[in-house]
């Protein structure tokens, strides 16, 4: 070993966040700690109403917390002025929705081409690339369905092809397999799973089926606005380093 700890793709501290009601602030994040490292998958769990999405979107950098720090790739994105995100956010961070986003009047190889399009990557180049991505989910041969044609479990691996077209070290996901039966959705998350691995992603899902628990590097569990238990499942812990 090197003996160099890589850094997380992105370090949560502190956060805390409030939504306006009326004449004062509720608060629904209370200082919330987290880490998410490439290769993992990461999973967020926790009751409906306890933070997840307001939580997801921070992440997103799609929302500033009222308090704490985000950091992507060690940077403080948190410091940044808004006509700075978009690019920021187009680069590193790649997202998958639960109603999938794709476009119904192309098939399923289009809809990824559009993702590679975003990237300057356009023909013949991306047609191929398109095609490795649609293999990576196992819907190669489903290349010219279009999502009509689609079952569910099919569309939101063309999402999950689409959102790896970026270069994106931080794919989010909020509830994608919320439409989706057990067994799809634990397809679905595996997939997702395997591309953490395989590709060197940090990879955060959302989803409140404890059944997915197993699949997961590290699992957190949110209550009430706070990070109430973070694990890692047996036999996936980090390597403890000496303190220095
Ligand atoms: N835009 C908003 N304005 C005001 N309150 C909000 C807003 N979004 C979410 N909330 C409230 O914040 C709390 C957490 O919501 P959310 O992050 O959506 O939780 P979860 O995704 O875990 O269900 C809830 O009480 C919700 O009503
Ligand atoms: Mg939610």
């Amino acid at each position: 070993m090197s003996g160099v700890v890589e850094q997380p793709v992105m370090r949560v501290r502190g956060v805390r966040k409030s939504y306006r009601e009326g004449d004062h602030a509720l608060e629904v994040l209370h200082g919330i700690d987290l880490d998410v490292c490439r290769g993992e998958l990461t999973l967020l769990m926790g009751p409906s109403g306890s933070g997840k999405t307001t939580l997801l979107t921070i992440m997103g950098l799609l929302l500033k917390p009222t308090a704490g720090r985000v950091e992507l790739l060690g940077r403080d994105v948190t410091a940044l002025g808004e006509a700075d995100l978009p690019a920021i956010r187009r680069r590193h961070v790649g997202f998958i929705f639960q109603s999938f986003n794709l476009l119904s009047a192309l098939n399923a190889v289009e809809n990824v081409e559009v993702a590679l399009a975003l990237q300057g990557v356009r023909g013949r180049a991306a047609r191929r690339r398109a095609m490795e991505l649609l293999e990576n989910v196992g819907l190669a041969e489903r290349w010219n369905h279009r999502p009509d044609a689609l079952s569910g479990g099919e569309k939101q691996r063309v999402s999950v092809a689409r959102a790896l077209a970026s270069p994106a070290e931080l794919i989010l996901a909020d509830e994608p397999t919320g439409n989706l039966d057990s067994r799809t959705s634990a397809q679905v998350v595996e997939t997702l799973r395997r591309l953490a691995h395989e590709e060197d992603r940090a990879v955060f899902v959302v989803t409140h089926d404890p059944g997915l628990r197993a699949l997961a590097d590290q699992v957190i569990q949110m209550r009430d606005g706070t990070v109430a238990d973070s694990i890692r499942p047996a036999g996936r812990g980090l390597v403890e380093l000496p303190a220095a």
